[in-house]
């Protein structure tokens, strides 16, 4: 494999849709530094990967750990950063919003809407001014496309993440880099379930050929994983 010379940080990669864009970026011979929380199979991939993958390791929702990465990689410089960590509810993951406790609603939201965007905060002066930050957003964060409700707080989180973006983005009109909230689609992991429409290999790829040519575009952008634009 070719090595491209372009740098991904991808963070929440243990497994799932994580994991997969970090071999999708290696294939493809980009060098991925990837996080996990606890001991992942990125030890595993890292040794297939003729040195192009760095494991490190953070949990998002603690911004001790999120100041200590970007200490650990301050001489590091990256063509993508790119947040994929994300959950959903411990309890019913179709409960409403009266059905949810207030322990898991905040979960969900200092997990999916608050980390991501301290994570961004913090780490992305480590983009260049021609690379690209981008987070796993969802369909499910759009409100105009919201006309059958379900997975009501999930949805929230996403939205709410989209609204920090969009923040983020008029904070930094004059910045060149990319902004991106991406939707993979339904996809079957663990958090997407068994009954999900995708497989990750039906997802990834689309995911990783829209980043890949929206970089050096600037401005922020929703999209699909065929580069369509996703309602807001
Ligand atoms: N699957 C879908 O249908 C779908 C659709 C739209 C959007 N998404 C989004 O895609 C992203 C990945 O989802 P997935 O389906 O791949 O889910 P998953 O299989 O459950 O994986 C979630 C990943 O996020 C990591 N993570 C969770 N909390 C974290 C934290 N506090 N700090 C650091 N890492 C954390 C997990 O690490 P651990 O292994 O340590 O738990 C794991 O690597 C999420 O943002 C999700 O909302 C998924």
């Amino acid at each position: 494999m070719n090595d491209t010379g372009k740098t991904a940080l991808i963070v929440g990669a243990s497994r799932g849709l994580g994991y997969a864009l970090t071999a999708e970026f290696l294939s493809r011979g980009w060098r991925v530094t990837a996080t996990e929380r606890t001991p992942s199979a990125l030890h595993e991939l890292a040794e297939s990967a003729e040195g192009r993958l760095t494991v490190e390791t953070v949990d998002i929702t603690v911004p001790e750990q999120v100041a200590a990465l970007r200490e650990r990689l301050a001489r590091s410089a990256f063509d993508l950063l790119y947040v994929n960590a994300g959950t959903n509810y411990t309890t019913d993951p179709s409960a409403t919003v009266a059905d949810v406790s207030t322990e898991d609603f905040a979960r969900v939201m200092v997990t999916n809407v608050l980390s991501p965007l301290r994570v961004i905060e913090t780490l992305q002066d480590l983009v260049r001014a021609t690379g690209t930050i981008g987070v796993m957003s969802s369909g499910q964060g759009s409100i105009a496309d919201n006309t059958k409700g379900g997975f009501e707080v999930y949805r929230a989180s996403k939205s709410a993440l989209n609204q920090l973006m969009r923040s983020f983005a008029a904070r930094h009109a004059d910045d060149p880099r990319t902004l991106l909230l991406m939707a993979p689609g339904w996809v079957k992991t663990e958090l997407g379930g068994p009954g999900a429409r995708l497989t990750i290999d039906e997802s990834i790829p689309g995911v990783a050929d829209t980043i890949e040519a929206y970089a050096g575009k600037g401005g922020l952008h929703y999209l699909d994983r065929e580069g369509k634009t996703v309602n807001w």
